[in-house]
């Protein structure tokens, strides 16, 4: 491979004084730590800097997407212009490594200090080898695989041009109208900043701290900071109005996770908070991020964000809010072209300091230095490893694992489930999902080719080949689309009953009935909010028509959000919530469905009965007037029209097998502070096969100087037993654990007593301890 070695080392160093000691927000602003700590990298860093005219510094924080030259031939277009005055720091969603390198090639041409361009993507579940949509995946509750996804993106992703992931989103979201939420790890901050880590540590794929020298690391991105998945009403961009304790309990803790991990980026929100849009916010980037947290990566505007504080409202025009996100300490404006602008502009009149533009390009040339660009600007465009990587034998094997761990058995009767191979039976497959493949991937796999995906009807074919199960297909409806032009569902397809006639003659002629039945992909992912979160269309009214065959049902579904599943739940047999699982779809349907794997995800959202439910989550509080279904009363805080409970609560599966949880003990019923308490269960494999059991451990503080959740998440156990095989599993409370924002907002454990469940899911409170804090 051409290798281009460029050292500007040799150029001279610039000293480059920077102001220090003083704390307040704006001069804090203007100091430039560097993320890795690495003197040499400083000295690279301050000595390209010194080199740099005003403009070319202004270029490396302007960020494009998509091509800026085509065939060598640069485009004429803004983008195309400002790659000619070397004006372009960062470019993203362009792939392949000779299209990648082509575009360095262009840029190298027209940069006079030959500086890199970064090149960024949203790999949110995969390059070409699509894993299951990030909410699925984190229904393994194993983090260990979703590493491994990540990792394998990375892979990809990185032989095919790309050093910089705008990924992973780390919103906690309790809203299922919101449709992002497929792209987040569900409702829990204690599971969500796990998952957090994990999948910066696979994306990164870094062995030691900051160490991106390997042609297979990248930058991840931890976003949207912060507080996007609390839109209100679940509808995509709008207002978010959370308290600072929320902000602080809920949505703050798995950005901080990734700090913790060394996530090398930020990106801002879309929303505002407080009144204050998060992409002009200092409160949130240099008060909590660069101060509170010592964050010092980059942080990168979310698309056209810096635009968008003028329709909210907060800045009169482009340039002011320019000066907003730059006062906030954001180093790159993704599109709106506000930085490219209007800095030269601000920076003359004296309302940007010279200062404040050299911190921002500091730290992108820090990140282009430690991945080794300006050594190598090509190092990500390698063709024969993109060759090799993409889409090999052992990613789409992982693929197909992933998918199989991410699918969540809601409700089965043995009788139906598992679809024994050996056994003859007349099967109707039903429902537009059966032979759907365009959606299988989700909304958000950039460059997963959908035509790849294997469908469920392909996948049974290949598991049932040659066995006494035959098949009977007939699509019954059609998934509803949403008009492009309007935005609204359009009533073109999806509504229609002719094929309900067929579906019912075959059903009529079956011993049982799979019906495959979901949201078409982009009913869920960017601005594809719902306010109905039923099965869209008509295909509830199909299914009601094969439920009066009397054939046992099993509905099979794919969709990007807990859906309401109210009458499904109460009229069909079983229930497999495969999510959008990705490339491998169909084997990995059909690898539950015959039993082949045991299902063994979790729920991390909650499943409401109605939309009028939103917000549900298990850690609620108790407020002052709980109500207990056992003993209804009157004047509680409860509904008149339906129970308080979700439909399926946070935490819950099924799986083939039987686990039975004996001799739940705790060492001691009191802790005292430094010291440690065991808490151990011996959990059975009671039933027939070999399963995998998530034993999840619960806490309640019961009394605190501000109130606590009736329940919260302290740790979890992924387990393999073998059938009759028994195992303890043991849990260590520590004070660490009972940490809390006091009534002070201090991080601190309250003495005073606790509630303990080690459970099956949320819900389950048959296996209670308690013990008490003491000072
Ligand atoms: C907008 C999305 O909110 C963000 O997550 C994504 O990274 C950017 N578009 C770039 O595609």
């Amino acid at each position: 491979m051409k290798r281009i070695r460029r050292s500007f080392v040799a150029i001279g160093v610039f000293m480059w004084l920077m102001s220090c000691g003083n704390t307040s927000v704006n001069e804090s602003a203007v100091e430039w730590k560097s993320y890795s700590g690495d003197p040499a990298i400083e000295r690279k860093v301050d000595s390209v800097l010194s080199l740099m005219t005003l403009e070319e510094k202004i270029g490396q924080l302007n960020q494009y997407s998509g091509n800026f030259a085509v065939t060598g031939e640069v485009a004429n277009t803004r983008s195309g212009e400002y790659l000619k005055k070397g004006m372009i720091g960062s470019t993203f969603n362009v792939f392949g490594a000779d299209h990648v390198r082509m575009l360095q090639e262009q840029n190298l041409k027209y940069s006079r200090l030959k500086i890199p361009m970064l090149f960024a993507a949203d790999v949110i579940h995969g390059l070409e080898t699509t894993f299951p949509i990030p909410l699925a995946e984190a229904c393994s509750w194993d983090l260990q695989l979703m590493e491994k996804s990540a990792r394998i993106a990375a892979e990809e992703a990185t032989a095919s041009g790309v050093a910089w992931n705008f990924a992973p989103m780390v919103d906690i979201s309790r809203d299922p109208r919101w449709g992002r939420i497929m792209e987040g790890a569900g409702e829990d901050v204690y599971l969500g900043s796990l998952i957090a880590r994990a999948r910066v540590r696979g994306f990164q794929g870094i062995d030691s701290y900051k160490d991106f020298s390997k042609p297979n690391t990248m930058m991840a991105c931890a976003k949207h900071f912060v507080g996007y998945g609390a839109a209100q009403a679940g509808r995509d961009y709008h207002t978010v109005d959370i308290s600072n304790r929320s902000l602080h309990e809920t949505y703050l803790p798995p950005f901080k996770a990734a700090v913790d991990e060394g996530v090398a980026s930020f990106m801002t929100a879309f929303n505002e908070l407080d009144g204050v849009p998060c992409t002009g916010n200092k409160y949130i980037f240099q008060d909590i991020l660069r101060h509170q947290w010592n964050f010092n990566g980059m942080v990168v505007t979310d698309y056209t964000a810096i635009q968008e504080m003028v329709a909210h409202g907060f800045a009169k025009d482009l340039k002011q809010a320019s000066k907003l996100a730059m006062d906030a300490g954001i180093d790159m404006d993704m599109i709106s072209e506000g930085f490219v602008t209007y800095l030269k502009e601000l920076v003359e009149e004296g309302q940007v300091s010279e200062k404040q533009i050299d911190v921002a390009v500091a730290r992108i040339l820090e990140m282009k230095f430690l991945l080794g660009l300006f050594d190598d600007p090509y190092k990500y465009c390698d063709a024969e490893r993109e060759k090799e990587v993409l889409m090999n034998p052992q990613h789409l094997q992982a693929a197909r694992e992933v998918a199989q761990r991410s699918i969540v058995l809601l409700k089965y009767d043995p009788n139906v489930l598992p679809l024994r191979k050996e056994v003859p039976k007349r099967v109707a497959l039903i429902g537009p999902f059966v032979k759907e493949r365009e959606s299988l991937n989700g909304e958000w796999a950039i460059k997963g080719d959908r035509s790849k995906s294997v469908t469920l009807w392909e996948g049974l074919q290949d598991k049932y080949n040659n066995t006494p199960v035959k098949f009977n297909y007939a699509k019954g409806t059609s998934l509803p689309v949403i008009d492009g032009a309007t935005r609204q569902v359009s009533t073109a397809q999806g509504f229609d009953r002719s094929g309900f006639a067929e579906a019912v003659r075959i059903a009529r002629s079956s011993d049982l009935i799979l019906v495959a039945m979901g949201e078409n992909f982009n009913w869920s992912g960017e601005a594809a909010s719902r306010t109905d979160i039923t099965l869209p269309g008509n295909q509830r009214e199909l299914l009601k028509e094969l439920k009066k065959t009397g054939k046992p049902i099993v509905l099979i579904l794919f969709n990007g959000r807990p859906l309401d599943l109210s009458w499904e739940a109460e009229n069909v047999d079983a229930i497999v919530e495969a999510w959008y699982p990705g490339i491998m779809a169909g084997h990995a349907v059909a690898d539950v469905l015959s039993g082949d794997y045991n299902p063994s995800a979790r729920l991390v959202v909650t499943f409401p009965r109605n939309v009028g439910q939103i917000p549900i989550f298990y850690n609620m509080k108790n407020t002052g007037r709980p109500f207990d279904e056992n003993h209804p009363a009157d004047y509680r805080s409860s509904y008149i029209d339906s129970p308080n409970s979700p439909l399926f609560p946070f935490g819950f599966g099924l799986s083939y097998t039987t686990f039975k949880y004996e001799n739940v003990k705790i060492c001691d019923t009191k802790l005292r502070r430094g010291e440690t308490l065991t808490v151990s269960v011996d959990v059975k494999n009671i039933g027939n096969r070999d399963g995998e059991e998530v034993v999840q451990l619960y806490m309640r503080d019961k009394v605190g100087s501000v109130t606590r959740p009736v329940k919260e998440l302290k740790g979890f156990k992924k387990i393999f037993l073998k059938k009759g095989e028994t195992q303890t599993v043991q849990f260590t409370i520590n004070e660490e654990l009972l940490k809390m924002y006091n009534i002070d907002m201090e991080w601190v454990a309250e003495p005073g007593e606790f509630d303990v469940w080690v459970a099956k899911n949320s819900a389950d409170e048959s296996n209670h301890l308690e013990f008490e804090l003491v000072d």
